[in-house]
């Protein structure tokens, strides 16, 4: 092999080594097929959480925590991290251009970019349809999607100076517990919160296996029949 037919061949193998980096894509790719999430979650604030930057919104809590009532505080960047979706990351929210899907604390903040294991989803229930094959549910995690939860929710929740997380780092939230104690947060206790995530609606189990969160088993017990979606 000549030297540029080397090179060539050297940069098709590099090529196929890398793997997509799953990218955040919106909240819409994800309601067309779970519409009882999707329309359990647009009740909470986590949906709303935007609106709260507008000005003249939260007036009493926003003097307290010494931040302008009236100012719109919906481009700024020390802001918008934790009030909507994947911002800073690919695909994700850009205060330049503000894809409406994104606004919010969306589907993907808690359950990880998207748009490689919802192809995932697609094919397994297509697969469990046919053939009531279930799929591993580790392939999903490889793929990006999370099951721990605890991290990400502590990025936005426990994200202050003093705070337990050490993760911790700037911008911080304005609103801790040494502002007023309502702000306390406890991982346990606000996950089961299904007023703020979303309610839970029962799976057919057409994933199996780890990796699973400990509150999976409970959530299902109470979960109600879903409504299904189209599944596009
Ligand atoms: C083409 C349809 C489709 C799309 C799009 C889709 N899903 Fe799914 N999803 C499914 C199916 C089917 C299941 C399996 C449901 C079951 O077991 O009853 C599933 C399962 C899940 C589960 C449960 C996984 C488990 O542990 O068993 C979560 C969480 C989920 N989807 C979130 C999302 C999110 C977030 C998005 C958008 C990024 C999304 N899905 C996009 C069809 C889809
Ligand atoms: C991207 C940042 C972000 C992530 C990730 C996030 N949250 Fe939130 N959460 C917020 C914001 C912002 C609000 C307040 C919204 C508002 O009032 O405008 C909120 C509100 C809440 C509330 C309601 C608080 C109250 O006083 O009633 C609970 C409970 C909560 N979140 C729990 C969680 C849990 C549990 C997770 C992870 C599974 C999580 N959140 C993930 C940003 C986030
Ligand atoms: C590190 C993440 C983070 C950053 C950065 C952040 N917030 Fe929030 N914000 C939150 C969380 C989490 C809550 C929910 C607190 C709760 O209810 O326990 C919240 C709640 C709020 C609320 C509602 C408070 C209430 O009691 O009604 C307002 C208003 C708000 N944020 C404005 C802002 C403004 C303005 C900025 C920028 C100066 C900002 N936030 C930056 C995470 C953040
Ligand atoms: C604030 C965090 C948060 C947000 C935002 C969120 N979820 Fe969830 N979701 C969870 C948690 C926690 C579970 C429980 C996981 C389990 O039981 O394994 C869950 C479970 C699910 C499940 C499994 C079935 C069920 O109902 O329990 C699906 C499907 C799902 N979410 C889809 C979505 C979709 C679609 C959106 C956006 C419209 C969304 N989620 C937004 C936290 C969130």
């Amino acid at each position: 092999m000549n030297s540029r037919l080397l090179l060539t061949a050297a940069l098709l193998l590099t090529a196929a080594a890398v793997v997509a980096a799953p990218a955040y894509e919106g909240r819409r790719k994800c309601g067309s097929c779970h519409r009882s999430e999707l329309e359990s979650w647009e009740k909470t604030v986590h949906a709303t959480a935007m609106d709260s930057l507008a000005p003249g919104a939260r007036v009493e809590a926003r003097k307290k925590a010494k931040l302008d009532p009236d100012k719109d505080y919906r481009q700024d960047i020390d802001c918008v991290g934790c009030h909507s979706t994947g911002f800073g990351k690919e695909g994700g929210y850009d205060p330049k251009d503000p894809g409406k899907y994104l606004l919010g604390v969306g589907c993907e903040s808690c359950h990880g970019p998207g748009s490689e294991y919802r192809l995932l989803h697609r094919k397994a229930g297509q697969a469990f349809e046919k053939k009531k094959q279930a799929t591993p549910r580790q392939q999903l995690a490889d793929a990006g999607q999370e099951f721990h939860f605890e991290e990400r929710c502590a990025a936005c929740h426990l994200n202050y100076k003093g705070s337990t997380w050490a993760g911790a780092k700037k911008p911080y939230t304005p609103f801790t517990p040494a502002l007023d104690r309502k702000y306390s947060y406890e991982f346990g206790k606000a996950v089961r919160n299904d007023k703020a995530m979303h309610e839970h609606f029962r799976l057919e189990k057409v994933f199996t296996g780890p990796p699973l969160p400990s509150f999976h088993q409970e959530f299902q017990e109470r979960a109600r029949p879903p409504a299904r979606g189209e599944e596009e």
